[in-house]
């Protein structure tokens, strides 16, 4: 069925298979034309796009500042000597990921024209996973299949490409390997493991607590209520006993949003506080998802 319209067709490159007398490509096609002759655009294999930051994101301008200063290339030189990195460290849940995420939305969406040629988000969780990303832009931007070879066409090509690496958390993890190797092109590592400082000694970022107000509001705008001198208190009293940690202040809010009990959630809070914590350290893998949210809500409604 899906082929009837296909007769005529002419298909150059790929490798084919003969499976019943009808032939099958499973290979890198390089052209198709139609039976006129007419060149039919291919569609390039689907390429791992940049996910957005939460619709919630709150604050962390200077952070953000620091970012754009770091990448915004000078206007005096026509050229950067050396490729630019920035390293985002700090606990789990603090929010580099988010943080890195938002400065590709202002760079890439919010700006025109847009600062790098391409964004290219890596889950840097283990050397798998960024090689299973690497080939992802080698098939995506049809220059190869392997890692190496979407390192070598990043090298070779001379535009303002951003890599994200992002989860770069493992300590036994020769980062550097996947840089490609040379003097353009910007890098952006997210990571809990301090020693990825290294691989950008000037510019880097400790990422811990949201500053007290944006706390306070992050946990308010998650909760929707009708925001008064009362609420506002509270919600500074909760924040503040989360030690301002983003991925907490999210949890808590998830929970009140709920059960609609902002007033009583430091008490549940104290009394619940050893498991909350036990649960929060398990839960503060990235990727962090809101049914995880709902399991601890759910866990806290039956306390
Ligand atoms: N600036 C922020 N505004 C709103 N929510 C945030 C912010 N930073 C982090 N979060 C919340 O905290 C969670 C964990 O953040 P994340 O960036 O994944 O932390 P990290 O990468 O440091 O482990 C996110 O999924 C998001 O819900
Ligand atoms: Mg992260």
């Amino acid at each position: 069925m899906a082929f009837q319209n296909a007769i005529g067709t002419t298909v150059q490159g790929g490798s084919f298979y003969d499976v019943g007398g009808h032939q099958f490509n499973i290979g890198p096609v390089i052209q198709v034309s139609n039976p006129d002759g007419v060149l039919i655009p291919k569609r390039a294999p689907l390429m791992k796009s940049c996910p957005s930051p939460t619709n919630l994101f709150t604050g962390r301008n200077d952070i953000l500042l620091q970012l754009h200063q770091c990448f915004t290339p000078s206007p005096t030189s026509v050229e950067s000597a050396e490729q630019r990195r920035f390293v985002l460290y700090g606990l789990g849940g603090g929010g580099k990921t988010q943080i890195a995420l938002k400065f590709v939305k202002e760079c890439q969406t919010e700006t025109q024209p847009r600062r790098f040629s391409d964004v290219f988000f890596i889950d840097s969780s283990t050397a798998q996973t960024i090689d299973a990303d690497l080939k992802s832009i080698a098939r995506g931007k049809e220059i190869g299949e392997t890692a190496n070879d979407a390192l070598i066409w990043l090298a070779g090509k001379r535009d303002d490409w951003l890599l994200l690496f992002d989860n770069a958390d493992d300590i036994s993890l020769n980062l550097s390997q996947f840089f490609p190797s040379c003097s353009h092109g910007n890098i952006l590592i997210t990571s809990r493991n301090y020693e990825t400082l290294l691989h950008a000694p000037a510019f880097n970022c400790n990422i811990a607590s949201l500053t007290p107000e944006d706390a306070t509001n992050l946990l308010l705008g998650i909760v929707k209520q009708v925001t008064t001198d009362e609420s506002r208190v509270l919600a500074e009293c909760i924040v503040k006993e989360l030690g301002h940690l983003a991925l907490a202040v999210v949890q808590a809010g998830a929970y009140i949003l709920m059960s609609g009990n902002l007033g009583g959630y430091l008490d549940i809070y104290k009394k619940r506080r050893t498991k909350l914590l036990q649960e929060y350290r398990r839960q503060r893998a990235d990727n962090y998802k809101m049914d995880r949210i709902y399991n601890l809500a759910d866990q806290l409604r039956e306390a």
